[in-house]
């Protein structure tokens, strides 16, 4: 049996940690059915983008180290019986911690903050004098009290609220999923499970965690930023299409977003006044990717082995 992994160094060393038990792992930077040689059974993918690709007739399974498949073709996978797994929950922690982090650094002004005193670069003695002056426009707000509005009640987006709750932050749920009644008995993590609508008109900080859908796509736009708090801010580290750019840029230049933290970063994002483009790294961490490898390998291991599909 042999797995190929696409661009993916961390990926590559773990699975060969674990490929004693007779897989064959190797790292492909330009996979093409041509190469026989090379022609896996199981294909393991992060953020690289397979829709143009052809797939091997030989191809039986691809695993997505991480939880959005939006970067596999599934519909061909299944008309072609290629099965497809993602590793739900495996990067959980590490996007939690990132959605935190961001919480308290855009509330507390850190990033424009450090932006500002890098840009005193060459005013040699009198950066402290002008720090003191300055430091005026940096004033924060604490996000203790504050209504969180967490979108997205699944692996991720549990672990948000949970913590946000010991942050002493209200927090509210809304799950495109299931409906308010299910998420609020299936989730203790929140205060109040609801609708969309009402969660966007009272939340003050709001994170999404749901894949991207046809029914997701564009879910922060005009109209919804009109029945937004102003100056919401808003942890999009789901996907970037999740939100349309075009009114997004409209409402953080009229202040009714007051930051958009995103871990999807392009051309228009870096020319919105008060976005906080990040360069996805709300799973980076070195033991998500170890996570999502060991549990992609073990799903494929069982796939391939015994033709039990075990999504988990
Ligand atoms: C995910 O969908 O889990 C993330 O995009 C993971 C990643 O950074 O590759």
């Amino acid at each position: 049996m042999s797995i190929s992994t696409l661009n993916q160094l961390n990926t590559i060393k773990t699975l060969n940690n674990i490929a004693e038990r007779g897989l064959n792992v190797f790292n492909t930077e330009n996979y093409t059915i041509d190469n026989d040689s090379q022609s896996p059974d199981a294909i393991v993918v992060r953020s690289f983008n397979m829709h143009s690709m052809e797939l091997d007739k030989n191809l039986k399974a691809i695993a997505r180290a991480g939880a959005g498949v939006n970067n596999i073709p599934v519909e061909k996978c299944t008309e072609k019986g290629i099965v497809v797994f993602n590793t739900p929950g495996a990067n959980a922690n590490a996007v939690k911690e990132m959605v935190l982090t961001s919480l308290i650094a855009s509330s507390r002004n850190l990033f424009d903050g450090m932006v500002w005193v890098k840009s005193l670069d060459g005013k040699g003695q009198q950066i402290p004098k002008l720090v003191e002056e300055g430091k005026k426009q940096f004033v924060g707000k604490e996000i203790k009290g504050k209504t969180l509005g967490v979108i997205g009640l699944g692996a991720i987006g549990a672990l948000v609220a949970n913590d946000a709750l010991d942050l002493d932050m209200e927090v509210i749920g809304y799950d495109p999923f299931i409906s308010v009644d299910t998420a609020w008995n299936l989730s203790r993590n929140v205060h109040r499970a609801m609708s969309l609508e009402e969660l966007f008109s009272y939340a003050d900080y709001i994170t999404v965690h749901v894949p991207l859908t046809d029914d997701t796509r564009g879910m922060f736009n005009k109209d919804t930023f009109g029945i937004m708090k102003t100056d919401v801010h808003i942890f999009n580290f789901s996907r970037g299409e999740l939100v349309n750019e075009t009114d997004m840029a409209v409402a953080l230049e009229d202040g009714k977003v007051g930051k958009y933290i995103t871990d999807f970063p392009n051309e228009n994002v870096l020319k919105m006044k008060n976005a906080v483009p990040i360069p996805h790294l709300g799973a980076s961490t070195e033991e998500s990717e170890e996570n999502c490898a060991v549990m992609a390998a073990r799903q494929l291991k069982e796939y391939l082995e015994t033709g039990n599909i075990k999504n988990s």
